[in-house]
């Protein structure tokens, strides 16, 4: 049986994950498709699913604007989506649909492939600027993984208060201004850039300066479109280590690969020619 796979999003025509999929079915010797189920804004959106529902995909990642938006469509939902209140990743078996949410564990995996020291002391300090819908799942994994120090800087107070909530008494966060985390860059071990501030086209732009760091931190960026952005490089200068944005993309990937199918296909070369492609954009 051909294995039917997709991508509900817009736009999402540029994707890089029909490249992923395509790759862990080549590896894994499964026969299949994954195709791009763009659904525009102004079609409807029931209509449209509907349409998927009768193709009998097998499943779907979902990406913006529609991860909180299917939600209302699906027939279960995983505890970790359910608490995240977005859905990334659909399986759909015997005519039920059912979501989960691979993002967060997908920037804790591929973090810990890159630095597993970090993961060894969890009270280790850790900054997450922005508040959006990438920072509640790698805020939750990294909260799932037992740290316990986990601040949020946003420009928009009240979101940051909402991912906090997820804390519960597990993790002690506060949450700052960006001028807040700019002067307090140096008490982190670990800082995670989540908005969309320096994505192509505006490169030059950074969400905060950074050259107070921690010269031994971390930092990552999960913007990959550039691989290297303004504030990665500044964090570099600064002398701090850091991880690329690309990496969180190729885990969450494998996880849902890993849910559709039951095997987890290493990514091994993959991440460096995804880093090739990524640069020759
Ligand atoms: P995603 O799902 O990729 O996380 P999102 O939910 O739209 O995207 O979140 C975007 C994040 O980038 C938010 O934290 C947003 O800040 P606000 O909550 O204040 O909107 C942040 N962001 C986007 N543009 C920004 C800018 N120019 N300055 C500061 N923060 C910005």
């Amino acid at each position: 049986m051909e294995l039917k796979l997709g991508l509900v999003g817009f736009p999402v025509k540029h994707s890089l994950s029909p490249w992923i999929h395509n790759q862990f079915m080549e590896k894994s010797g499964i026969e299949g498709n994954y195709s791009i189920m763009e659904i525009k804004p102004d079609d409807s959106f029931e209509l449209e699913l509907e349409r998927i529902k009768e193709s009998q995909v097998n499943g779907f990642n979902v990406t913006v604007p529609y991860k909180k938006q299917i939600i209302n469509y699906l027939d279960g939902l995983d505890k970790n989506a359910e608490r995240i209140g977005a859905v990334n990743t659909v399986v759909c078996k015997d005519g039920k649909w059912v979501g989960y949410n691979t993002d967060g564990i997908g920037y804790v995996i591929a973090l810990r492939n890159k630095f597993p020291e970090i993961f060894h002391e969890k009270a280790n300090r850790i900054l997450i600027l922005g508040a959006g819908g990438a920072a509640y799942g790698i805020y939750y994994g990294l909260k799932s993984e037992g740290f316990t120090q986990i601040d949020i800087a946003n420009r928009t107070h009240s979101s940051a208060k909402e991912i906090a909530i997820l804390g519960e008494n597990e993790v002690k966060t506060s949450i700052l201004t960006l001028d807040e985390a700019q002067e307090m860059i140096n008490s982190y071990n670990l800082t995670i850039q989540t908005t969309s501030v320096g994505m192509k086209p505006n490169t030059e732009d950074t969400i905060i300066p950074v050259e107070l760091l921690k010269r031994n931190s971390v930092v990552s960026d999960i913007i990959y479109q550039p691989l290297n952005t303004r504030f990665l490089m500044d964090a570099k200068q600064a002398g701090a280590s850091i991880h690329y944005g690309h990496t969180m993309l190729l885990y969450q990937a494998q996880y849902a690969f890993e849910l559709w199918t039951n095997k987890k296909i290493p990514i091994d070369e993959m991440d460096q020619q995804l880093k090739t492609i990524l640069e020759g954009r």
